[in-house]
């Protein structure tokens, strides 16, 4: 009767003996690994650095697929990547130059380098302040215009050609006066008489295009460079059609007095009528 217990008792006490020695042997095992080698402390502060830094490096810095890093960009990257979607040869962005089309670069490209760049940076018209890629460095602005207007009839020099230093502090000097620079051309504008043209494509662009547009899907508007759709109104003479602009119209469909924004002079609204029967076939 006593026998088996005793078998037990000895049994179990075995086995916790044999378990506590394979515990102590484990656990030396770690021990020893610890010291010699395995965990580095050099190596777990490196690779916490790395991941701080990835963690709070500027959002700018992050490169987009193509691993490319920010400032080495080249311009045709640059052009199929952003531009393309308003500058492609196809592009149905109204007034955008498109590229090869030569003749809508060549009045752009006679601005001269300098003039594109700051357009390009500050943002022009409905042309977004670097296309809307707001980590594109100076140097990479200029070599996607290099590259658009040179697929276009343009011959400016390769900007990495150039000697790197002046260019670059030309260019943010640029950056800096632009404002001020763009200003003083509008005012210029408005006061010479050749840039009633210019005066009439900002109100064009400021209101007549939301219905005017060439893509505008308003029925019975003439639509900006859709020449068929001038034609007819063209012929009513420029009178009627500064009366109709000013006073509204409406035929078939319903032209607002002054676009809808009372607050704009006769003028204004004339030049808006002058710049938009022009881009159309016409010649006011
Ligand atoms: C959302 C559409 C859009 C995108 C994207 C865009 N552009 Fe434009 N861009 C325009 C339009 C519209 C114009 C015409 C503006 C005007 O003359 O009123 C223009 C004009 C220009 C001009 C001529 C400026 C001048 O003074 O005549 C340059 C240079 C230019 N873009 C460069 C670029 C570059 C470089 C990129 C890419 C980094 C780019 N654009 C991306 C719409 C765009
Ligand atoms: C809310 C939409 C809208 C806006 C904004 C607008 N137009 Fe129009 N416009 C029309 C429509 C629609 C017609 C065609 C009316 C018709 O023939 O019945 C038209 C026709 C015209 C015509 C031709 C008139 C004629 O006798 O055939 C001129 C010129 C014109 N618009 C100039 C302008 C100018 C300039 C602006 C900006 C200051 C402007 N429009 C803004 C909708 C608009």
């Amino acid at each position: 009767m006593n026998q088996p217990t005793n078998r037990n008792a000895r049994g179990s006490a075995l086995f916790n003996l044999i378990g506590g020695i394979v515990i102590l042997l484990a656990t030396l095992y770690f021990l020893v690994k610890l010291a010699t080698g395995g965990y580095q402390p050099g190596t777990v502060e490196e690779s916490t650095r790395a991941a701080v830094q990835t963690r709070i490096q500027p959002q700018g810095s992050i490169t987009e697929g193509d691993g490319v890093p920010v400032g080495e960009r080249k311009g045709d990257k640059i052009f199929a990547k952003v531009c393309v979607q308003c500058h492609a040869a196809d592009s149905n962005t109204p007034d955008s130059p498109k590229i090869t089309h030569n003749a809508e670069w060549a009045p752009r490209i006679a601005k001269g380098l300098q003039t594109l760049f700051d357009h390009a940076w500050n943002g022009f018209n409905a042309m977004p302040a670097k296309g809307g890629q707001s980590d594109l460095t100076e140097q990479e602005l200029k070599r996607v215009i290099v590259y658009m207007a040179n697929q276009s009839g343009g011959s400016f020099p390769d900007p990495d050609a150039a000697p790197a230093a002046a260019p670059a502090s030309g260019a943010s000097e640029a950056a800096a006066s632009a404002a001020p620079a763009a200003e003083g051309a509008k005012e210029a504008g408005a006061a010479g008489g050749e840039d009633v043209a210019a005066a009439g494509k900002k109100v064009f662009d400021g209101l007549c295009f939301g219905c005017h547009s060439a893509t505008s899907a308003i029925p019975d508007t003439p639509r900006i460079t859709h020449n068929d759709e001038w034609a007819p109104r063209i012929k009513k003479g420029k009178d009627t059609l500064f009366k109709h602009a000013i006073e509204g119209f409406t035929d078939k469909g319903m032209m607002p007095a002054k676009g809808g924004n009372e607050a704009l002079t006769d003028d204004e609204v004339k030049a808006a009528v002058v710049y938009m029967v022009n881009q159309s076939g016409g010649k006011f």
